[in-house]
């Protein structure tokens, strides 16, 4: 299949499994409505498309994967309303909209992603495709990718590390936790729900390195290059909350050089793992290509 057709068979899966998980979450509806607005303003859907894109490398049914990636999904968004609140980033649009806090005010914003950060684990507790094992183990990686040690920690050194003085190394870790955790997730999932072995995992989580900082590199290029109504975000937000990033560090084109490093690492050690990959390379291109 190729990667339009793949792309749109799992975003419309992916998506209802999302909303309808969101519209039972019907305690406060302004909360809802909340979460309902960031989550379907778009967004390219990639986390997802990853983790379904490497089941299929291992030549696992995607649909045993759904509510992981949705979950996963769920989670990033909540990263995004969050990243955008005015205690972080500041910013006023997001996927072509209005922040969430611009619409629904800070403390709806703040409970939105609290809400989707916890609430998300359910769809993989409630999933009656996978083993309770399996589940466990799921649960497990994804509170890692997402937590202190992952996702979050790496906001908290994001926000750490603004108006320093850092070398390649600090920039590079804060991508890593930042960014590539998530995306960590999306390559190491499928391997737990295929029964692959320690060794695989940890070419994936390799992998998942490369691309996780290849992912963040175009982004802070479109910080600066993009056009707002294309990505969707306002430009020059790096520069406002003066943060380091690969381009004001090393220049646009030595950052373009490193995004293709670490995009042909990824690459190499994926065709070294001999899957039946395609798809899965074809969205690393997409993640260095990508004007949104
Ligand atoms: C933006 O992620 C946040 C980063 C980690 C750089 P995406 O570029 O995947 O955002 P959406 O989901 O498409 O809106
Ligand atoms: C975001 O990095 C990382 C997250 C965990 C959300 P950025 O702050 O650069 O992401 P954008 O550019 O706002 O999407
Ligand atoms: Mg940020
Ligand atoms: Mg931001
Ligand atoms: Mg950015």
């Amino acid at each position: 299949m190729e990667l339009s057709a793949f792309s749109n068979h799992c975003r419309a899966k992916i998506d209802q499994v999302c909303i309808d998980f969101i519209n039972q979450l019907n305690l406060a509806n302004t909360l809802k409505a909340s979460i309902l607005y960031s989550y379907t303003a778009g967004g390219k859907r990639i986390r997802p498309l990853l983790l379904l894109a490497m089941v299929q490398a291992f030549n696992e049914d995607i649909n045993k994967a759904i509510n992981t990636a949705a979950s996963l999904e769920l989670i990033h968004t909540s990263s995004l309303i969050h990243d955008d609140l005015p205690a972080m980033d500041n910013d006023d649009y997001r996927r072509g909209k209005l922040t969430n806090h611009k619409i629904y005010g800070e403390a709806t914003a703040i409970l939105a992603g609290d809400s989707l950060l916890v609430n998300s684990f359910q769809l993989i507790i409630q999933d009656d495709k996978l083993t309770p094992l399996t589940k466990l183990a799921l649960i497990d990686k994804l509170a890692n990718c997402t937590g202190a040690n992952g996702m979050i920690g790496g906001q908290q050194l994001d926000i750490e590390n603004d108006n320093q003085a850092l070398n390649i190394e600090t920039l590079k870790k804060i991508n890593l936790y930042k960014t590539g955790k998530l995306i960590e997730f999306s390559l190491v999932a499928p391997a737990i729900i295929c029964n692959q072995d320690n060794e695989i995992i940890l070419q994936l989580e390799q992998i998942s390195f490369h691309i996780g900082i290849a992912f963040q590199i175009q982004d802070d290029i479109l910080d600066v290059i993009g056009n707002k109504s294309i990505t969707g975000k306002s430009t020059n937000s790096d520069n406002k909350n003066n943060k380091v990033t690969y381009v004001s560090f090393l220049g646009i084109n030595k950052a373009k050089q490193e995004l293709i490093f670490h995009f042909e690492q990824a690459l190499n050690i994926l065709r070294r793992l001999n899957l039946h990959s395609e798809l899965v390379e074809a969205i690393f291109n997409l993640i260095i290509k990508r004007d949104k």
